[in-house]
């Protein structure tokens, strides 16, 4: 990987190895439990983005973090190229990977904007709030559709854009709350989006790209502080 980094990589880097400590908590709880998605810990089987059988699959998970996403691609089968940009959070991915016991993930430090595979060498692509929030889209989005072959899946979760562009700019409203010493806002969106339930804001969409790869993305209705820091995905379960 190049270090000659965009300022805002650059910037992000600096930002979330400084933040890494606060993330560990949450890594533990993710390594620890089944798939699930979103502000509200959606069940897998209930929003169903990972398929339940990934043998044979080579899978990147762009923007890691501490790698429990990667670890549910690799229990269901998939070979994972797992990449993040944060030298301290792949410690704690490393960490949680040899403390679970798990092979077939490769921990990778780098940008996910410029990622050093080959064209078209992925079966599937992931984002949890990786590079899905923090990257370039024009830049990340097509950095993703070179890596995987035709018919390959990309999916990624963001935060709603109803959310966003309905928050203060100076993030003080509608609800800060401290989150594992990190201030996040948060709001209940769903009525705006789900008028019948509570259970999700969750929305995915899928669309089919020229070279034949397809993308499905899921958001949420969770709010990035202005501090630049993504809301942490609590739990209905133990999160
Ligand atoms: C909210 S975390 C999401 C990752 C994972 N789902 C988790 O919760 O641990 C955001 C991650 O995106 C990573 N990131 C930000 N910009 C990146 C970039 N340009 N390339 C790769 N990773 C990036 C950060 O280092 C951070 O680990």
């Amino acid at each position: 990987m190049s270090e000659n980094l965009p300022e805002h990589v650059a910037e992000n880097r600096r930002y979330w190895n400084s933040m890494a400590a606060d993330w560990v908590a949450p890594g533990e709880r993710g390594w620890a439990q089944e798939a699930c998605w979103g502000t509200w810990a959606i069940p897998n089987s209930e929003v169903p983005l990972l398929a339940d059988e990934m043998a044979g699959q080579r899978a990147i998970e762009l923007g890691c973090g501490t790698g429990y996403v990667s670890a549910w691609m690799r229990r269901r089968g998939a070979s994972v190229y797992a990449i993040d940009n944060s030298e301290a959070q792949l410690v704690t991915a490393r960490r949680l990977c040899d403390a679970h016991g798990l092979d077939g993930i490769e921990w990778v430090h780098g940008n996910a904007e410029d990622v050093p595979q080959p064209d078209g060498s992925f079966d599937f692509a992931i984002s949890e709030y990786g590079a899905a929030i923090w990257c370039e889209p024009t830049t990340w989005i097509s950095e993703a559709h070179r890596l995987l072959r035709p018919g390959g899946d990309l999916v990624f979760l963001g935060h709603h854009p109803l959310a966003m562009v309905c928050s203060p700019i100076d993030g003080s409203l509608p609800v800060p709350i401290v989150w594992n010493g990190v201030t996040s806002i948060w709001a209940d969106w769903t009525g705006a989006t789900q008028p019948t339930g509570p259970a999700a804001s969750s929305s995915t969409s899928r669309s089919r790209r020229g070279s034949g790869c397809s993308t499905r993305s899921a958001s949420t209705s969770s709010i990035t502080s202005r501090s630049g820091h993504p809301s942490p995905p609590p739990a209905r379960t133990a999160r």
